[in-house]
């Protein structure tokens, strides 16, 4: 008799990634959070590109929007995205607007595997309104512009190779979800769409 039958299967070897893994969605989604917290449980390094293009400027996201303005952003946020790319293995956060960039969705393709995490409006007007330092949501009532945002990005964000939904749930079952797509991507080479979209 099988007396596991109730219990969770052993966790299985850890995942060998060939390429960098881009956590793609809107601001609010989890992409720092979940791909922290994938690359801990993989045994890889974590990267925010947001942190890097910080690191690089020595100011704020919204000090470089205020001084220099989106499109000078958008140029260092492709710079550092290119060059993370470049190295080895890891997790990568992105900002919510990289993938937006054609050539950044190109690169990202030719040398990585992108994780879309959707999610519903809600959920991202709620945990967006937990911090600041977003300037695009500072042009107006956030909810509006989040909702503007993904009648844009959603159908773009769709090209990942994989999606998995970021909902209302503890952080280690959508990380569960995450890996298990991962995982089957890897191993199938098949697309994951975990989620109607
Ligand atoms: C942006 C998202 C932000 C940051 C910048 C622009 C966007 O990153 O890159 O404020 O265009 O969606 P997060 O998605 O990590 O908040």
């Amino acid at each position: 008799m099988d007396t596991n039958s109730n219990s969770a299967p052993p966790p299985g070897p850890a995942l060998h990634l060939n390429r960098p893994v881009v956590m793609v969605g809107l601001m609010g989604a989890g992409k720092s959070r979940i791909g922290r917290e994938l690359a801990a449980r993989l045994n890889y390094d974590f990267v925010d590109a947001d942190d890097e293009i910080v690191n690089a400027a020595g100011c704020s996201i919204s000090d470089i929007f205020e001084r220099y303005g989106e499109d000078a952003f958008r140029d260092v946020e492709m710079k550092v995205i290119t060059r993370l790319l470049d190295g080895p293995p890891r997790i990568i956060a992105t900002g919510g607007g990289a993938f937006m960039n054609e050539s950044v969705r190109q690169k990202i393709a030719a040398s990585g595997i992108s994780i879309w995490l959707k999610a519903d409006l809600e959920i991202l007007v709620e945990r967006t309104a937990r911090r600041t330092g977003r300037p695009l949501l500072n042009k107006g009532d956030p909810k509006v512009i989040i909702e503007e945002l993904m009648k844009q990005r959603y159908p773009v964000y769709a090209s990942a190779n994989i999606a998995v939904y970021s909902k209302d749930v503890p952080i280690n079952q959508t990380v569960d979800e995450v890996e298990a797509a991962l995982e089957n991507f890897l191993i199938a080479g098949k697309q994951q769409k975990a989620i109607e979209q």
